[in-house]
């Protein structure tokens, strides 16, 4: 496995040369590392469908609408590293923002109507940051495949749509949400929930379940268990809900 830290631009140079050497397909997945079994099986996903695969991870700032969020973020490179050899990838990419943000971030991706929505109506600016970053890692990767989980429903559809309106030959691969027992999607958020709230947590997936509830009422529910609802929608045959519990903020959808 080799890793690869660009910290500037010439970095990224050396990682192209050593992309454009690699004959077979590439499967790539984006990271913002503290990676958990959800990473796990869109890794190994890749690693049935491609020759070689590529891992990157980068906490990409400009995706965070909180100082606070981007501060607390958890950062554990030394079990991603030791996932990332058991799985069995060929590359990690780990870049830092100066190598990525040659500009400072002047340009950017912004999509004007499925990202005002959900999410995006409650975090100002976050999928310009997601899209632009990850058109940027495509661009280097130029991957022949990229796996994104369901769990973030709205990002993998605006990547999606995004790759289909800048013609990026690269195709994007939904993967199902992975799930503890009791329900709780996981994410690396999930590390930073105290016990308590972590047995309150699988309570939003629950009650996003009940279709017989509108989605008035499953705010309700939510609310009386205990979490800080930003929202509970129905769209695309879906039903989507962000809620906070403390400060950690938790997203599902599952389909109607
Ligand atoms: O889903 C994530 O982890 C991030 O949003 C992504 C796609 C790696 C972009 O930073």
């Amino acid at each position: 496995m080799i890793v690869k830290c660009p910290q500037a631009l010439s970095d990224l140079r050396e990682w192209l040369d050593l992309r454009s050497q690699l004959s077979g397909s590439v499967g790539f997945v984006p990271t913002m590392g503290a990676l958990h079994q959800g990473h796990r099986e869109l890794i190994e996903r890749a690693r049935q469908e491609n020759k070689w695969v590529v891992v990157s991870i980068f906490v990409n700032p400009t995706q965070f609408d909180r100082e606070e969020d981007l501060k607390n973020y958890p950062v554990t490179w030394d079990t991603d590293l030791k996932l990332l050899s058991e799985v069995g990838i060929d590359y990690v990419l780990r870049p830092k923002a100066p190598s990525l943000y040659p500009d400072g971030y002047a340009y950017k991706v912004t999509e004007n109507v499925f990202s005002a929505k959900l999410c995006g109506a409650h975090r100002p600016g976050h999928f310009d940051g997601v899209l632009t970053v990850v058109l940027k890692l495509l661009n280097l990767v130029k991957a022949d495949r990229a796996y994104f989980g369901e769990k973030d429903y709205q990002q993998l559809q605006l990547v999606q749509a995004m790759t289909q309106a800048l013609f990026i030959p690269t195709t994007i691969v939904p993967c199902p949400t992975v799930r503890e027992p009791d329900g709780l999607a996981l994410s690396s958020r999930n590390q930073r929930l105290s016990p308590s709230q972590r047995e309150l947590a699988p309570q939003l997936y629950h009650w996003l379940n009940r279709k017989d509830l509108t989605c008035h009422q499953v705010t309700e529910k939510l609310v009386d268990a205990g979490f800080q609802v930003e929202y509970v929608e129905e769209m695309m045959g879906r039903r989507f809900a962000a809620a906070w519990l403390g400060s950690v903020r938790l997203i599902d959808n599952v389909e109607i």
